[in-house]
């Protein structure tokens, strides 16, 4: 996958506004540099992950991203993710391809639950099956991640995208929020016409 397919998928779930999110399980930082283009200058992105030297590698490979750019401000901390991290109250939480490491999911997304402020938001990656293996121990398709995240208190999910992998079928990104997802997100911006497309439909004797 290459960045623009990071972005892709994650684009409808990041407000374009200033906030604070957390990377959990960021590894090399594929993500993280996606959501760093989607966030405005301003925001911070705290990276966690228990491996040190993909945090070296993710920092390495933002300063150069970062290059000639104003990008959010990147923290990484080097922990467990199902411990508690003390952060928050964030603004959002991302998880690509990290949730799959844990068997028992209800204690971890309590956890994030407790980090994410009123609007906070969780934006999960993963492979759309059921099916593990030795490299996804435990995925969980788009179906079984609804029952899961309404077991543990978050609001229905919304499917942001999916891309195809030749690895387990296909990635999804699904967005999530403790009350449901609220405030004005990029997707429902994107659904009301400009001003020009009004215009246009004006012209064209439609009406939006
Ligand atoms: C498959 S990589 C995904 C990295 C990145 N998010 C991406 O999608 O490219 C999974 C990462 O999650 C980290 N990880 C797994 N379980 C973790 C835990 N309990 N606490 C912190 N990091 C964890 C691993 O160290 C690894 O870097």
């Amino acid at each position: 996958m290459r960045h623009a397919d990071h972005v892709r998928l994650l684009r409808d779930g990041v407000p374009g506004r200033r906030g604070t999110w957390a990377d959990l399980g960021a590894g090399q930082g594929a993500f993280t540099l996606a959501l760093a283009d989607l966030l405005p200058d301003g925001s911070t992105i705290q990276a966690v992950d228990r491996d040190r030297g993909a945090l070296d590698v993710l920092r390495a490979r933002y300063a150069a991203f970062a290059r000639g750019r104003a990008v959010p401000d990147l923290r990484t901390t080097v922990a467990d993710f199902t411990r508690d991290l003390a952060i928050g109250p964030l603004d959002g939480v991302l998880m690509a391809n990290s949730l799959h490491f844990v068997k028992d999911k209800a204690p971890v997304l309590a956890r994030v639950r407790a980090m994410l402020g009123p609007d906070g938001r969780l934006i999960v990656v993963e492979y759309d099956t059921d099916s593990g293996n030795a490299w996804v121990p435990h995925p969980l398709s788009f179906d079984t991640w609804r029952g899961v995240a309404l077991a543990a208190g978050f609001g229905e999910p919304r499917l942001l995208a999916t891309h195809p992998s030749r690895f387990l079928r296909r990635i999804y990104a699904a967005l999530s929020a403790p009350h449901g997802v609220s405030g004005t997100d990029r997707a429902t911006v994107s659904a009301i016409p400009s001003l020009g497309e009004r215009l246009e439909a004006r012209r064209a004797g439609a009406r939006l």
